[in-house]
């Protein structure tokens, strides 16, 4: 973990980012897996994002049997369709390079992520503070967050693509996509930016997609720096943060009151 002058530095070139810029994901978090302090009143703990592109399923496949558990294999075996080949090995690999951070367990296959009734990931691996991971798969992009049971949070990422816009702008209510907020950002980037917070949330809740898309709704949208922080009308006791990194958004939803700091400074 870094501090001091060195950390505040890289926070600071991120910091004067303008309005709107699009950054690529190695400026915002350049390692993978990257450490997040989590810092509260009475509780400073941490949580690990990793991500990793699509390009890399050919290598990861050869190696599947180092990262995925006997019974994911199993599963993923058992799968025929190639994308969901793919974005399973994808999304278990990012998944384990945060949990081997968390869980310091560097052997990737020990660890087991199972799915839940509600095909949420459950880890099975032996330990004293139990930890939660949660995986989005998207376009070329696969990220997951590795957290402690006692903080959820969770992750999604979504590609931009105006040819969803339409579906998009139809769950999202008009007060959220009111153009004062960030005016600067065009209404396909604002739109991806709410549904992804909103995914996000219903990963939180576990609940998925399976809930009216209107209790998710947002409120406030503002920019901090290269980040993109609002809040949740039904659900305050949550915020999100979300990233526009070239051709995708990428949102962590956590506990409103919790400081989020990235480790972004050179190793
Ligand atoms: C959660 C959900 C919104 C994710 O949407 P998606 O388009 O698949 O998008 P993402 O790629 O971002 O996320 C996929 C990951 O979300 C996670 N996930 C799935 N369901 C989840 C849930 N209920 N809660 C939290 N995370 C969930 C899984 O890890 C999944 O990856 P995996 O299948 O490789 O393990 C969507 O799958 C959903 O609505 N699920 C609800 C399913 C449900 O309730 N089923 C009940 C049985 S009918």
């Amino acid at each position: 973990m870094l501090y001091g002058e060195k950390r505040d530095k890289a926070l600071l070139r991120l910091a004067a980012r303008g309005a709107g810029e699009v950054l690529d994901l190695e400026t915002i978090m350049p390692y993978s897996p990257a450490r997040l302090v989590l810092q509260r009143k009475d509780l400073t703990t941490e949580a690990v994002f990793a991500w990793a592109h699509s390009a890399e399923y050919a290598a990861l496949h050869q190696t599947r049997r180092r990262i995925l558990h006997p019974h994911e294999l199993a599963r993923y075996d058992a799968f025929t369709a190639p994308r969901r080949k793919s974005s399973f090995l994808l999304g278990r690999y990012v998944a384990k390079q945060a949990l081997a951070v968390l869980l310091r367990e560097p052997q990737y296959a020990n660890i087991e992520i199972a799915s839940g009734v509600f095909t949420q990931p459950i880890v099975k691996f032996p330990t004293a503070e139990p930890v939660e991971v949660s995986i989005t798969h998207a376009g070329e992009l696969a990220c997951a967050l590795a957290f402690p049971q006692m903080h959820p949070m969770a992750t999604d990422a979504e590609r931009l693509d105006t040819d969803n816009l339409e579906a998009m702008k139809s769950q999202i209510l008009p007060g959220e996509l009111d153009p004062q907020r960030l005016p600067l950002l065009s209404e396909s980037v604002r739109c991806t930016i709410i549904w992804t917070a909103k995914e996000a949330l219903s990963k939180v809740l576990k609940c998925g997609m399976m809930c009216p898309f209107s209790i998710l709704e947002t409120i406030e949208l503002r920019q901090e720096g290269p980040c993109y922080v609002g809040y949740f009308r039904n659900f305050g006791q949550f915020k999100f943060h979300a990233w526009v990194v070239k051709d995708h958004v990428i949102a962590i939803v956590l506990p409103k009151w919790t400081t989020m700091m990235f480790d972004v400074a050179p190793r």
